[in-house]
Parts: C-alpha cells; sequence; structure tokens
C-alpha cells in the first residue's frame, strides 16, 4: 500500500496512467486525463462491475441516458434548491472555501464572509443564444434518469419488483475544493444502480447490498482492513435520503469516502410521477410508489483506491503494482530473449500475435527492449502479471518461460498451452 499520494501522481504520469488535463496550456485546475495505461484500467473497473451487477444477474438492467435532461428533472429531484455548499472567502486573499474551513488554507487568513449558499450543479446552454430560457445543466448524478425513465424500462423490460436499472457515466459538479488527484474533480465518473423494492423490503435489500458493495471491493482487491463504514448522521445525509451508509477508505491522505449506499424511499419516483404511481402489481392491481436502495460507486475513486492499495515499494530492488490480473492494463508481456536474433524475434512476434488474436482479452505488450531484466522491472511497475520469454530452447522445443509478477516464479510452458494456462492463472488468482 502507498504512503504517499505524490507516489500515485509520478507513478501516473510517467507511465501513462493518468497525465494533468490541458497540460500543454499550463493544465485546468483538477482535470486529469486518462492515458493509455489509465483509460485500459478503468475500462476493466467498469466492465468488471458491469459483469457483476448486470449481466451475472436477471434482476437488473442497463441504461446509458443523455447527461444533459431537461431541467425540469432537476426542479422535481429537488437538486436546483437544495443541491448546494455553503461558501465563505477570505477577507484578506479572496479565496474560497466550504464554510467549515477553520483558517485560510492560501493565506492563514482568520476572517471571513458570511456563508453563502452556492448550488454544485454546472450549468450550460443549448442553443444558440445565452439567455435563461435555454439554461441547463450537466447531471451531477447518474441517477436522476434511471428515475425518468423508470415507466420505459418497465414497459420494455416487464420486470417486476424488486429489480434494477444500472448505469455508468460523467457527472459534473462544480466542487469550491476539489483536489487530492482524483479524488474530487469537477468532472467524474459514477456507477450506479437504483435498486426498486417495496417498502417493507427496504432493511432486507439495505443489508444486501452492503454485503454486495463489501464484495465488490474485495474483487477490485481493496482489503477490508481499509474500508470503514460511516453510518451518515440526519443532518449530513443528502437531501432525498433516509439513511446513507459511507463506505471510507484509508487513502495516504486520510479516511475518506469512496462508496455511498443510499435508501432513497420513494422520494425521486413520487417528485417525477406525482399523481401516477408508476408501478402496477400484477396480481392486485394496485399502483404505488416502489421505493429505492441505491449504491452508488465513484469510477475515479475506484482507480485511486485501487493503485493505492496495488502499489507496493517495500521490495528496494523494484516497483511492483500488485493489480489484480483482471484489471491489469496488459494481462501479458512478451520479450525475445534478445532483440538482435531474428529467429527469436520472429518467434516472439508470433507468440505475440497468438494472445494477441484470442477473443480472451488478454491486451499483451511486446517488448525487446533492453535486457529481460529491464523488461521485467517495467512490466512490474504496471502491474502486468505474467511475462513470457522466448530464448533459444524455444526454438527447440516451442516452449517458453512464464513469469509470475508477485512471486517472480518462473515456469516453462509448452507454447501450444499457453492461452489457457495464462486463462488459468488469471481465473484462479485468488487462490495462488
Ligand atoms: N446518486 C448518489 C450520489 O451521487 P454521492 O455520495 O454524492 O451520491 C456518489 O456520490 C459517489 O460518487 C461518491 O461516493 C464518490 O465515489 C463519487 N463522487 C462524488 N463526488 C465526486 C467528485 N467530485 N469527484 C470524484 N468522485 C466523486
Amino acid at each position: 500500500m502507498v504512503d504517499s499520494i505524490e507516489k500515485i501522481v509520478s507513478l501516473c504520469k510517467r507511465r501513462g496512467f493518468i497525465y494533468p488535463g490541458s497540460e500543454i496550456y499550463g493544465g485546468l485546475a483538477n482535470s486529469w486525463d486518462y492515458g493509455p495505461l489509465g483509460v485500459e484500467l478503468k475500462n476493466n473497473i467498469k466492465n468488471l462491475w458491469w459483469r457483476k451487477f448486470v449481466h451475472n444477474r436477471d434482476d437488473i438492467v442497463g441504461l446509458d441516458a443523455a447527461l444533459i435532461m431537461n431541467p425540469k428533472v432537476w426542479e422535481a429531484s429537488g437538486h436546483l434548491k437544495e443541491f448546494a455548499d455553503y461558501l465563505v472567502e477570505c477577507q484578506k486573499c479572496h479565496a474560497h472555501f466550504k464554510s467549515e474551513v477553520g483558517a485560510c488554507e492560501e493565506c492563514g487568513g482568520k476572517e471571513f464572509t458570511a456563508p453563502k449558499k452556492f448550488n454544485m450543479m454546472l450549468k450550460t446552454f443549448l442553443g444558440p443564444s445565452e439567455d435563461s430560457a435555454n439554461a441547463v445543466y450537466f447531471r451531477p448524478e447518474t441517477a436522476q434518469a434511471m428515475f425518468a425513465d423508470f415507466k420505459n424500462v418497465l414497459d420494455t423490460t416487464r420486470k417486476t419488483l424488486p429489480f434494477g436499472i444500472a448505469q455508468i457515466g460523467k457527472a459534473f459538479r462544480n466542487e469550491i475544493t476539489p483536489g487530492n488527484f482524483i479524488f474530487r474533480t469537477r468532472e467524474f465518473e459514477q456507477m450506479e444502480i437504483e435498486y426498486f423494492i417495496r417498502e417493507s423490503d427496504w432493511e432486507k435489500y439495505f443489508e444486501h447490498w452492503r454485503k454486495e458493495m463489501l464484495e465488490w471491493m474485495e474483487n477490485i482487491g481493496l482489503d477490508l482492513k481499509h474500508i470503514h463504514e460511516l453510518e451518515v448522521p440526519t443532518k449530513e445525509r443528502a437531501h432525498y435520503s433516509k439513511r446513507t451508509i459511507d463506505f471510507e477508505y484509508d487513502y495516504p491522505f486520510g479516511r475518506k469516502e469512496l462508496y455511498g449506499l443510499a435508501y432513497r424511499a420513494d422520494f425521486d419516483l413520487k417528485n417525477h410521477f406525482p399523481n401516477d404511481p408508476p408501478y402496477r402489481d400484477a396480481e392486485s392491481g394496485e399502483s404505488f410508489y416502489p421505493h429505492i436502495i441505491e449504491p452508488s460507486l465513484g469510477v475515479d475513486r475506484s482507480v485511486l483506491a485501487v493503485l493505492c492499495s496495488a502499489y507496493d515499494d517495500s521490495d528496494k530492488d523494484r516497483l511492483v503494482l500488485r493489480l489484480k490480473p483482471q484489471l491489469a492494463p496488459y494481462k501479458a508481456a512478451v520479450f525475445p530473449l534478445v532483440a538482435n536474433k531474428p529467429e527469436l524475434v520472429s518467434k516472439a512476434r508470433e507468440v505475440y500475435l497468438q494472445l494477441k488474436t484470442n477473443p480472451y482479452a488478454l491486451n499483451p505488450v511486446f517488448d525487446d527492449r533492453g535486457n529481460v531484466g529491464k523488461r521485467y522491472y517495467s512490466q512490474d511497475e504496471i502491474g502486468t502479471p505474467y511475462c513470457i520469454t522466448i530464448d533459444y530452447q524455444t526454438l527447440e522445443d516451442d516452449t517458453v518461460t512464464v513469469r509470475d509478477r508477485d512471486t517472480t516464479k518462473q515456469d516453462r510452458i509448452k507454447i501450444s498451452e499457453l492461452v489457457n494456462n495464462i486463462k488459468n492463472r488469471i481465473e484462479n488468482y485468488n487462490h495462488d
């Protein structure tokens, strides 16, 4: 586990996981771009989530809605009125902070203006004129489309309670104090499920989702001893929530929120369908408002927690990113022992292509620079779990060495068995 966020920021920049956004123009406060390795890691997390919660279950369907919605959505959801923070301005240097700040983080000043309510939704205009009739908002959570589309989903899938709608996508918040790398940004991604239930079942399903979320955190390689559940007190809960648990993680900058689980009751459906309960019980014919349990997960915070927990510099000779193989950008690296022997290089390219064109997404990388030791070092740093070397023996008996990132142990494997061998290692990783 990493002991400082600077180490993560530096590895991410150096190896192409995450770069500062708009860097050539001096950056843009707290915006970050996912590079070639970062986008693979992030996609692997999103795909794993989709597989676990949508494909592997019968009771959840997906949605990918527009991220700018009719502003009436935000009126009904309460966001126009309630999605606000209190802002103060330092009297000395005019920097802005959330009202709970003790001393100015810029100049140390202790005098602030009176707290002013500040809506955190990001506003823009649709169409050629910037008058208020054209004002719209970037969604501050993916959730609302799953309520607004509730009837459409119901009509087209014929789902019955309990069932859920899942969505992955961007959300935007005009955060007053973004920071800590990708922990708090103004543009981020969420993976959310709105799970619709009967009111009488809410405690049962709240507990179900609490356990599912913990299992998910283990699936992505987080150690549960660094996860802490916080029962959010009534006063601090979002305006729609009757119960919230925050799952906090021990980031190097302190214990802070990773995910949230909320019981939204019937708040949202009642506001969006005020005169028309949208669910009809098939047996009784009675129409009513389903209640909602909402597991809400930040994609970027998942990436950050995964990187922090995988980072291992305890061995003085190498830095290892101990990512779960399923999450690693490359599952395998392929090396010819030396780069100046054409027979070795062409055999290595053959093996590489065999892995690359295999439908099981191994996404291999080819590397013939420097010596094998340096290549291992380079792959360990980015979490590649298996390194395959083509050597002189390969030319004689069609075997290669497979070196395991975590144990550094090497095995000789027949090329004809290589794909299955790697696949089995990935699938059985937990039992290593
Ligand atoms: N629909 C419920 C909802 O949006 P939230 O607690 O405001 O609840 C859910 O956000 C999750 O989204 C958080 O637990 C966090 O993982 C992520 N998140 C929220 N604001 C964020 C930000 N400014 N930057 C990065 N991630 C954020």
